[in-house]
């Protein structure tokens, strides 16, 4: 494995990641849902861009009990990282790999009976489950309805023990009578199950949203996700302070190319050449994801500057005429301060179109994570 100051060296475009707000996040999410309810810190999607392990151990150390992921594959990782927590695995899974996760030691989420039965075979002894119902329009899961029985026949199975149900709750805004409604089907099937005998250890309804909004939703453990990376939205408040986790994506010149006029065939070249130019190439493109990160500009010696052409596989241009001082090795800020001057995460999202919660997941794996504020705390060490 390439470590991290390698690959640095190798190619320098890195995203640098506060775990220091990771951590302080997390502290203010527990503090708001007390000490008592559990939490599941929702790392999927490689800690939503963040890097899963870093900081899914940094939210364990910091009030969670537990993590959750979209699947096998990430659970995986997380075990090989050493994280010995309680993982989560979000449907999207099919019946053929439940000897992994069993194997594993991970908590299925369920939505059907195939896979319960898969689960159950593949169990040599107890073996944890979660049920997903679907209480919104935003869920996958048994519809709440039916949610019951489902459980009830499931749990004729061998090996197969109910550890919670969780549904994926959902909102616009301050929608109150449609998160009652969904929290109504939710508790109705917890009431129906332990009428029936069934008791439903964990019951997960509040992600990020309605841990902002709705403390009526908590029940006895919340599933908050984009929250814990400081991520809210427009018009949305939170109650405790949040810090964005991301801190900037940069990297550096790697060329410098002169360009004279009059110059042949410029007429052709993939940017105007009007007058005599300095070009300069940095080594990220629109593989890294570029074509969704960008201001339209850069910063360099504290000053913007323009992308010119269209970004490569690899390399975008950015016209350095205006800044002669620049040189190979000058550090470029894609997204983050330099000095004086500052290109927000909100800038770029809002041009593209993009969901905050989706911007590191745009960065590609090329791009270097960076941890500042190690903590000596964090199961995970700097390489
Ligand atoms: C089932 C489930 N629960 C919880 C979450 C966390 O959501 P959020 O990032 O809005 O907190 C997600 C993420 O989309 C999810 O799919």
């Amino acid at each position: 494995m390439i470590s991290t100051f390698a690959s640095q060296a190798l190619r320098p475009t890195i995203l640098e990641i506060d775990l220091d707000a990771a951590a302080a996040n997390m502290r203010a999410i527990r503090e708001l849902v007390g000490p008592h309810r559990q939490i599941f810190a929702v790392v999927k999607a490689d800690g939503y861009g963040y890097g899963a392990a870093e900081v899914g151990a940094v939210f364990l150390g910091h009030g969670a009990d537990a993590l959750a992921v979209a699947d096998l594959s990430e659970g995986i990782r997380l075990r090989s990282a050493g994280i010995a927590a309680p993982i989560l695995i979000y449907p999207n899974s099919l019946p053929e790999v439940a000897h992994e996760i069993v194997r594993h030691g991970l908590l299925p989420v369920l939505v059907d009976l195939a896979s319960a039965r898969a689960h159950a075979n593949a169990a040599a002894e107890p073996c944890d489950v979660f049920v997903s119902i679907d209480v919104s329009y935003a869920g996958v899961g048994i519809p709440a309805e039916q949610a019951a029985k489902f459980i009830m026949d499931m749990l004729e199975l061998p090996h197969l023990r109910l550890a919670g149900i969780c549904a994926h709750g959902h909102t616009h805004g301050d929608d109150r009578p449609y998160v009652e409604w969904q929290l109504h089907r939710f508790t109705a099937v917890v009431d129906e199950l332990e009428a029936g005998g069934v008791t439903v250890p964990i019951r997960l309804l509040a992600a990020s949203p309605f841990v902002l909004r709705f403390p009526e939703t908590y029940l006895n453990a919340v599933e908050p996700g984009r929250i814990l990376y400081g991520i809210t939205y427009a018009g949305e408040k939170s109650p405790v302070p949040l810090r964005q986790v991301f801190h900037s994506l940069s990297t550096r010149v790697i060329a410098i190319q002169k360009i004279k006029t009059p110059a042949r065939f410029a007429e052709l070249a993939p940017f105007p050449v009007m007058a005599p130019m300095r070009v300069g190439v940095i080594p990220l493109g629109s593989a890294d994801g570029l074509k969704w990160l960008n201001a339209g500009r850069v910063l360099v010696q504290g000053r913007p500057v323009s992308i010119i052409g269209n970004p490569s596989l690899e390399h975008t241009r950015i016209d350095l005429t205006e800044v002669p001082e620049a040189r190979i090795g000058d550090e470029i800020v894609i997204i983050g301060r330099q000095g004086d001057a500052e290109i927000t995460v909100t800038e770029v999202v809002e041009r593209h179109g993009l969901g905050l919660n989706q911007l590191a997941t745009t960065i590609g794996p090329r791009v270097t994570r960076v941890y500042r504020n190690m903590r000596s705390d964090s199961a995970i060490q700097p390489e």
